[in-house]
């Protein structure tokens, strides 16, 4: 999938809060190096740059496009272009870090078995991802691309829910681990301006499906899909829109 970093970042106070929350919980003082999957524009790469200041910090990323702006900022920190489905690193590290990326791979439980091999002893594995695939702003993205006449160029790029349930992880993980946190957080988020869930799923899985139709189709494919998410997520009184968003944490410490 193209990234558009200007179209991702529109609502990067929403985005950035969870990667907080789960900095906030990894146990460690002084890891010596931390690794961010997934990393994108690098945004929360410097913030665990500013948080662990002494440790070599890397960020790795299959987009181009986000590592260019990554790329923008001064620093040491050392950016990798590399697919996560290949990633096989020569070292281990002592945090792997991933906020909002892994949901974009599947099979989680090879996927998880083979990060946690690249965490060093004593080290630990946090991350986040989305669990929100049975709200309106993803089903209705669903059914439209299911139906007619959009389904048999949409449907083939239509994925399964890739994240497990929370109990999934406790399993995969709990034998590996010596300490274990899996939780969820649904964020109330308060949006602003007109239509922002569809201007939401534009930064993320409505552009993989936009990016496949011819320019009419895509036109008429998008402002159906708008139609549909305006009437789920109406403004309230005072204009603003609520967007309820559930996401996963995991932070096992191996
Ligand atoms: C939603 S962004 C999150 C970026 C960053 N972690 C943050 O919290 O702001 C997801 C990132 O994962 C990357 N990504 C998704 N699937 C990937 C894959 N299979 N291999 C490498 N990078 C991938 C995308 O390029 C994108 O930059």
């Amino acid at each position: 999938m193209s990234w558009d970093p200007q179209q991702y970042s529109r609502f990067a106070g929403h985005r950035l809060r969870p990667a907080l929350d789960l900095i906030a919980r990894v146990p460690l003082e002084h890891p010596r190096t931390v690794v961010d999957l997934g990393c994108g524009t690098g945004n929360v790469t410097r913030i665990l740059r500013n948080r662990w200041a002494e440790a070599g910090i890397t960020g790795v990323d299959g987009s181009p496009q986000m590592l260019a702006e990554a790329r923008k900022a001064e620093g040491d920190i050392v950016w990798v272009q590399c697919e996560l489905a290949a990633w096989n690193p020569a070292g281990k590290f002592d945090l792997v870090f991933s906020n909002a990326a892994l949901h974009w791979l599947d099979h989680h439980a090879a996927l998880f078995a083979r990060i946690c091999a690249r965490v060093a002893a004593g080290g630990v594995l946090a991350v986040q991802m989305p669990r929100n695939f049975g709200a309106p702003s993803h089903t209705l993205m669903h059914e439209l691309a299911s139906s007619p006449p959009w389904r048999e160029t949409l449907a083939p790029l239509l994925r399964p829910q890739p994240v497990l349930a929370p109990e999934a992880y406790y399993d995969l993980l709990v034998r590996r681990a010596r300490t274990l946190d899996v939780w969820e957080t649904e964020y109330l988020q308060i949006l602003e301006g007109d239509n922002p869930v569809a201007e939401w799923t534009k930064g993320t899985w409505l552009a993989p499906l936009l990016a496949a139709l011819a320019p009419d189709a895509r036109s008429a494919f998008e402002a159906e899909y708008r139609r549909r998410v305006a009437l789920a997520y109406p403004p309230r009184g005072d204009g603003k829109t609520l967007f309820p968003f559930r996401r996963l944490f995991i932070v096992a410490a191996l």
